[in-house]
């Protein structure tokens, strides 16, 4: 079976890209990149510097010069990656509430997209790579010769987000992850849609692995 060098994964916040993207990458031997990542990174980096997020030019100024890298963990702990930032390792920091709440705004700064997208684009073209986002298929590597954009409902997407947080101290109620989800839509329109040749995977009701072997069937259609 023929496999394409790089497969590209877009669809909304908690349409479950990161669960597939990992998985797909460990069954293709691909390396898997969380573009996300790189924006949250930058994010918590300029909160740190004590950065105004509001200030455009300073942010797209940091973006220019921090140097963020996504590499495989080097120990086994469970980590899908380590994200490093100047060689300082942020992995921990990228899920940080403060983080979540922020890294919106700095996503929307046109130099800071630039800036991030060059860098996704060298990884990228190394291939064996499964890349995961917003605009990979679009803006990042419209050359994928796979690209899959997923479509899950937002009560499906709140459910599963309420489910892994179950376990912590204070989980919050599904119709508050549910406005969150909602609200983040409306943050990320801008950049979010299909790319005209991706394939629209609907994942309602569907699992992680059903997702892999619906794309391992598309693989094995196209030869
Ligand atoms: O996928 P995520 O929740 O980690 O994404 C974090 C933020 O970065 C979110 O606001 C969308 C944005 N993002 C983007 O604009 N382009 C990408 N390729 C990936 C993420």
């Amino acid at each position: 079976m023929h496999h394409p060098s790089v497969i590209a994964i877009d669809g909304p916040a908690g349409a479950g890209k990161s669960t597939l993207g990992a998985l797909l990458a460990a069954r293709l031997g691909y390396l898997y990149f969380d573009t996300g990542v790189m924006y949250r990174a930058l994010t918590y980096v300029a909160m740190e510097a004590g950065l105004d997020l509001a200030d455009q030019a300073a942010i797209e100024d940091l973006a220019a010069r921090v140097r963020i890298e996504v590499a495989p963990p080097d120990h086994d702990d469970g980590r899908q990656y380590v994200v490093r930032a100047d060689g300082v390792d942020v992995t921990s920091a990228l899920r940080e509430p403060r983080v979540e709440r922020n890294v919106s705004i700095v996503a929307r700064y046109p130099g800071v997209r630039r800036e991030l997208v060059r860098q996704q684009q060298e990884i990228g073209r190394r291939g064996r790579v499964v890349m995961v986002g917003r605009d990979i298929g679009t803006v990042v590597m419209p050359e994928a010769e796979l690209k899959i954009f997923l479509e899950t409902s937002l009560l499906e997407r709140a459910r599963r987000r309420a489910g892994e947080q179950r376990g912590l101290p204070n989980p919050p109620p599904v119709e508050q992850v549910r406005e969150d989800l909602a609200r983040r839509d409306g943050l990320d329109e801008h950049v979010l849609r299909p790319a005209d040749d991706a394939l629209i995977l609907r994942t309602d009701g569907l699992t992680p692995e059903d997702e892999v072997a619906w794309i391992m069937q598309q693989l094995a259609r196209r030869g």
